[in-house]
């Protein structure tokens, strides 16, 4: 059957634009046009994350019968039944992952815990609490993206920290002396104000990055900056003053061994949008979250915590009875990757559970 497939995926040269190994490099494939005459993108169809329409054989043989429309990829109705399956097997024959299962839009927790919390990926605290993973999609199309984020919550009463974790072969932080470099990033976003999810219509700000009268407050983790904390604080000379935004941003450093001000010694960024291009870090003496990241045998490993009481309207109420509307971005700096350049999550509902209460949704 899988031999049969691949002869009819050969005869109807589904391989023009798949490609033979169906990773989407078929000769047509950097050439094709929606029906708006938009290109298209011809993903990785032997990776069952990406398949739009389901990985099963069921969802791929709807597929292959019913076309997708508005892009190249028709309808092979006109097939026997027999071939549509033969085709579908041969699909299945290529995957070269497992499916990864991932919640697109679901209900996390952050789990109460009597102890003192810090910002250490590694602490033992995070082997209690629950993981939930979460689906990322990519904002603008590409291969091999990051696809599923692992999350955790858990609070005090008085603090509440949330790891993440997500795959990445590379690591690429801070360059001394390069500002070029793109650096590998991970984002929480709130969103502010007694907004709910699809109870009242759509009132949710845009997941993307708030909208107009929609303000979110994004936590936002850079990759290297650790190891320029470490080298200060190893390092017997410094220049006193530094420019925060070079660092952040990637501007050009003079001397890579700089000495940062109490309030900085962070490596996470408190900002607030409300809209594309609306997106403003918080004035330095507002910056209130810490975070710590840490990659192993491919992984990123990232805390972020912040006290539960809220320093201003611009911070996110972790104390609302009300679920938190929050949701997840990840940048491969190995990609290129910055600013509006990286993968998403939609909105999920953090649900904030306090002393005693019991754990729901499992
Ligand atoms: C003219 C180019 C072209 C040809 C020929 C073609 N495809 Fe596609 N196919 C596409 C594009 C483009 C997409 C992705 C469309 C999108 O998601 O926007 C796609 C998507 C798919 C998907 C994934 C759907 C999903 O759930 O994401 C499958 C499976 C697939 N094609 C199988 C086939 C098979 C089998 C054949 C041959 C019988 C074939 N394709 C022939 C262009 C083509």
């Amino acid at each position: 059957m899988i031999a049969r497939g691949k002869e009819l995926f050969d005869e109807h040269k589904c391989d023009d634009c798949h490609g033979m190994s169906l990773k989407g490099d078929g000769k047509l494939a950097g050439s094709l046009k929606d029906a708006w005459k938009h290109a298209v993108f011809v993903h990785d169809i032997s990776n069952p994350n990406y398949l739009k329409s389901g990985r099963r054989p069921e969802d791929l043989f709807r597929t292959l019968s019913t076309g997708l429309d508005g892009t190249p990829m028709n309808s092979y109705a006109h097939l026997p039944e027999e071939d549509r399956w033969a085709l579908v097997h041969f699909i299945r024959s290529k995957f070269t992952k497992e499916f990864e299962k991932g919640e697109f839009e679901t209900d996390v927790y952050s789990f109460y815990v009597p102890y003192e919390l810090d910002t250490d990926p590694e602490s033992p605290v995070w082997e209690q609490a629950k993981t939930t993973n979460i689906v990322l999609r990519p904002l603008s199309a590409r291969r091999d993206a990051v696809e599923v984020i692992r999350f955790q919550s858990v609070n005090n009463g008085k603090q509440l920290a949330i790891r993440l974790r997500w795959k990445d072969t590379t690591k690429d932080g801070f360059v001394e002396n390069r500002g070029d470099v793109f650096r590998d990033g991970g984002a929480v976003q709130l969103a502010l104000g007694d907004v709910t999810l699809h109870t009242h219509g759509h009132n949710e700000p845009f997941f993307g990055m708030g909208n107009r009268g929609k303000p979110v407050n994004i936590w936002h983790w850079k990759a290297g900056l650790e190891e320029t904390l470490e080298a200060t604080e190893d390092s017997e000379y410094s220049t006193g003053g530094v420019d925060m935004d070079a660092l952040i941003f990637g501007g050009t450093m003079t001397n890579p061994v700089v000495k940062l001000g109490t309030t900085q010694q962070n490596t996470v960024e408190e900002l607030n949008g409300e809209g594309f291009g609306t997106l403003t870090p918080q004035p330095k003496d507002q910056q209130n979250v810490l975070g710590y990241g840490v990659w192993e045998d491919g992984e990123w490993s990232v805390v972020f915590l912040r006290d539960m009481e809220t320093a201003g309207k611009w911070d996110a109420n972790l104390n609302k009875e009300e679920p938190i509307l929050v949701a997840f971005a990840v940048w491969d700096g190995k990609k290129e990757d910055r600013n509006g350049r990286k993968v998403v999550s939609v909105w999920q509902r953090l649900n904030v559970l306090k002393e005693n209460a019991t754990q729901q949704g499992g």
